[in-house]
């Protein structure tokens, strides 16, 4: 056995829902195993897996090993380790559309409280497919595994819902059962340690805040650019495009963070409240609007790297007619005091050129050029740039003198690394989130209001699209950075898309 975990916390089963299933395997594992590594599950722990495959605890375990081999940030150190992890790993073989698999569940987690001496925390974390969530629920609520509000939580993770009705059916579901503070919304975005690290720069500095608004910044734009393409998830892929995977949870996110209001405590209350104020304040697109303000591209065939890759529509399980966009572009705007307006730019996409995840934030010229026209032909405003990956940090450009007699202007970069700074590798994004789970701490999940806001802002965009088929699709080469009709959606203010700070090493 290890030494011994964490006793600060309380007793805990973890109980996994779609134990056999991808999520399980290749994320929720490799991290809850790096949070054992690292001491930090409770010393009374358990998971309970649950799925309707046939396998047992001894295999359920080789299962996971492999993740863990594959996926883990670490590797498992010995063989004694895994078999001290291993052991905390059981198996239930269910069906969960029988509500007998409930009263089961509930009897072993009572069982397990007696073998403990005292009332565990329970995880119910529900990593199946969506249209399994309200029987899920229902059948938690039903048996009784949801009424003790301190001691149940239900975690769910997107897609949450295929649209707005689907998303308020699912909650209703969840409503009927658990209370707001016991649903935890998974958004794996929110819990990238730089995602957490823009409102420390924003709010820990005196510097930014005071130019962080109209007067100083000219536009903010937030990129998630992928070298992957829809790998084996076309399933999924095909009834969701980038505007419901990328954009209606990932990307609004970030931009809450960058836009928001200062909270006055970082706390779940206060935090979600600025999170869902912004939200109110994005203006809203009408149907009429999209052409203008929204742009939708899908990628044909291409070379990421020096390797030839297929087009979207010649990708396993992806109809050859396919009308799923993989790359969108919108511009947003803000109707609030402090950005009235300065356009957001948000854009997303499969087999771009390159990995990147940044916002970058572009100040506005200086007000008057005293420089001669010769020395300023390189002049560029100047820009903050928030790398979340692959390299976590900011890089700020400026203007600098160039050395030698002639007065001469050219753009330089600072550059902050997270990993050389701190000498130390971040946490994945899920193992941070399911710490906070298993603390009780719903700070980084989000509201259902917000969820639902997301879903009512993007519905006029999701109705045009769907009524109105591509018909340039596909319109972006793999291995370019996207559709025509994205650079024209942003010269209409006349501006360009940034190209992305990529470090040496990672250009
Ligand atoms: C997921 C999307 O939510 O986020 C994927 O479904 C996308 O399509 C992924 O690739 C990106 O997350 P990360 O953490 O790999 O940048």
């Amino acid at each position: 056995m290890m030494e011994s975990h964490s006793s600060q916390q309380p007793p805990t089963v973890f109980v996994l829902f779609g134990a056999g299933g991808d999520l399980a395997w290749r994320l929720i594992l490799p991290a809850l195993f790096n949070l054992y590594l690292d001491k930090s599950l409770p010393q009374q722990w358990m998971l309970m897996g649950i799925d309707r495959q046939d396998y047992d605890q001894h295999s359920l375990a080789q299962h996971y090993r492999k993740g863990i081999q594959q996926h883990s940030r670490r590797p498992i150190p010995d063989e004694k380790t895994w078999q001290s992890f291993a052991q905390l790993l059981r198996y239930h073989q269910a069906d969960i559309t029988d509500p007998g698999s409930y009263t089961q569940l509930a009897k072993a987690l009572a069982e397990q409280d007696k073998a403990w001496h005292g009332k565990a925390e329970r995880v119910f974390y529900l990593a199946t497919p969506p249209f399994l969530f309200a029987d899920l629920a229902n059948g938690l609520g039903e048996a009784g595994l949801a009424k003790e509000r301190q001691h149940a939580r239900v975690v769910v993770e997107k897609p949450l819902g295929h649209n707005l009705e689907s998303f308020c059916e699912i909650n209703q579901a969840l409503n009927h059962h658990f209370e707001e503070s016991q649903i935890y919304r998974m958004d794996h975005f929110l819990g990238k340690e730089t995602v957490q690290n823009i409102l420390a720069l924003r709010f820990a500095n005196p510097i930014f805040e005071p130019i962080w608004n109209r007067r100083y910044i000219d536009h903010i734009a937030i990129t998630a650019a992928e070298t992957l393409g829809v790998e084996h998830r076309a399933g999924y892929y095909e009834r969701a495009g980038a505007l419901r995977d990328m954009v209606q949870n990932h990307l609004l996110q970030l931009l809450c963070l960058v836009a928001m209001e200062p909270p006055i405590a970082f706390n779940a209350y206060d935090l979600r409240d600025r999170r869902m104020d912004l939200m109110h304040a994005i203006r809203p697109i009408t149907e009429e609007e999209v052409g203008r303000y929204a742009a939708r591209g899908q990628y044909g065939a291409g070379w990421i790297r020096g390797t030839q890759v297929p087009a979207y529509r010649e990708e396993d399980e992806v109809a050859p007619d396919s009308n799923t966009e993989t790359y969108c572009a919108l511009e947003l705007h803000i109707d609030n005091w402090r950005w009235q307006g300065v356009p957001f730019y948000l854009r997303t996409g499969k087999r771009l050129p390159v990995d990147a995840s940044e916002i970058s934030i572009r100040f506005q010229e200086v007000p008057h050029q005293a420089f001669p026209a010769s020395a300023g032909l390189n002049a560029q405003p100047a820009q903050l740039v928030i790398r979340l990956q692959p390299e976590e940090g900011i890089v700020l450009r400026f203007m600098a003198k160039q050395p030698g007699p002639q007065l001469i202007l050219r753009p330089v970069e600072m550059r902050f690394s997270y990993q050389e700074a701190f000498q130390t590798a971040s946490p994945t994004a899920y193992e941070t989130l399911l710490w906070d789970i298993m603390q009780g701490d719903a700070t980084l999940f989000t509201r259902a209001d917000q969820v639902e806001a997301a879903w009512r802002l993007l519905m006029p965009i999701l109705n045009v699209w769907e009524t109105n088929p591509a018909i340039d699709f596909p319109n972006y080469h793999a291995g370019t950075w996207g559709p025509e009709t994205a650079e024209v959606l942003i010269a209409h203010s006349g501006r360009s898309w940034l190209a992305p700070s990529l470090s040496e090493r990672e250009g």
